[in-house]
């Protein structure tokens, strides 16, 4: 199927622009240059290198291990790939939490060595006086909230987020006030569908849109891990997800015929040697 795809490079201005008209917003994650070009030339309009690179690039089973420098490492690859989609590095666990100064410096740190658009942060009302930070030093936010996998320790799993009435009225007043303070776009994770529409209902008088991650079907736009939606990451398969690819089987056959190739010896023939 091909879609109609907007060739000049997206800015946080025409992110707000879609929402405002009703244009879905679709986001994916990347970590490398290869994949993200092809990302980029199917027409995502966005690109998070996020810090699910922890798990899906190191093999960590969380996401707090990954560091600021390797964060920096992956994004300058995806954004060589990426000519038209915005590109948006998250900010790992411990990089904006100590204070507003600091993380000021790493926001900057990284939107200088790798390149990104923007940058995006886990949490709501605690950590405000950052966002507000970044933004009034010129840098672009996306915010995330509901399911935050950074904070899984204290969290205790990962769970649907606000179920009960009273993280459903603090989840509300947090994109209430990142929204004010000026974020771009807002992330919600893991949290029943009615609340995210309400939540991208309230949000649309800031002109700030949501994008879903199991969230479902009313928020400004979606976000799934590349991996994932291919079908690389074998095992997991929340509810929320939906296998676009079957990719992994793709890629074992594609394997063990190149081992059985190699093994009697007719990979390389005769064409493929010099
Ligand atoms: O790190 C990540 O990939 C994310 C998405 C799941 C939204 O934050």
């Amino acid at each position: 199927m091909s879609v109609h795809v907007q060739t000049s490079r997206m800015t946080t201005t025409k992110i707000r622009q879609m929402a405002a008209e009703g244009e879905k917003i679709s986001m994916l994650t990347s970590y490398d240059f290869t994949l993200a070009s092809l990302v980029d030339e199917a027409g995502v309009d966005m690109i998070l290198v996020g810090d699910s690179a922890s798990n899906i690039v190191c093999g960590n089973s969380y996401t707090l291990p990954i560091t600021v420098d390797e964060m920096i490492f992956l994004t300058k690859g995806v954004v060589r790939a990426a000519q038209r989609a915005l590109v948006v590095i998250d900010m790992p666990f411990g990089s904006y939490q100590v204070s507003e100064e600091e993380a000021v410096r790493n926001a900057v740190k990284m939107m200088k060595e790798s390149g990104a658009d923007a940058v995006k942060l886990e949490g709501g009302e605690e950590i405000l006086p950052a966002i507000r930070h970044i933004i009034q030093a010129g840098v672009p936010v996306c915010g995330h909230l509901g399911l935050t996998p950074q904070s899984v320790n204290q969290l205790g799993g990962y769970g649907l987020r606000a179920k009960g009435e009273a993280e459903a009225e603090k989840l509300m007043h947090d994109a209430e006030l990142l929204a004010q303070a000026g974020c771009f776009a807002i992330v919600l994770e893991k949290i029943p569908a009615a609340l995210a529409g309400e939540v991208t209902k309230m949000l649309a008088k800031y002109n700030c849109p949501t994008i879903g991650i199991g969230a479902g079907n009313l928020t400004s736009g979606q976000v799934l891990v590349l991996h994932d939606m291919l079908g690389l990451n074998q095992g997991f398969k929340p509810k929320f997800l939906r296998h676009f690819a079957s990719l992994a089987e793709s890629v074992k056959n594609a394997v063990s015929t190149y081992v059985a190739a190699v093994k009697d010896s007719s990979f390389p023939n005769a064409e493929e040697s010099y």
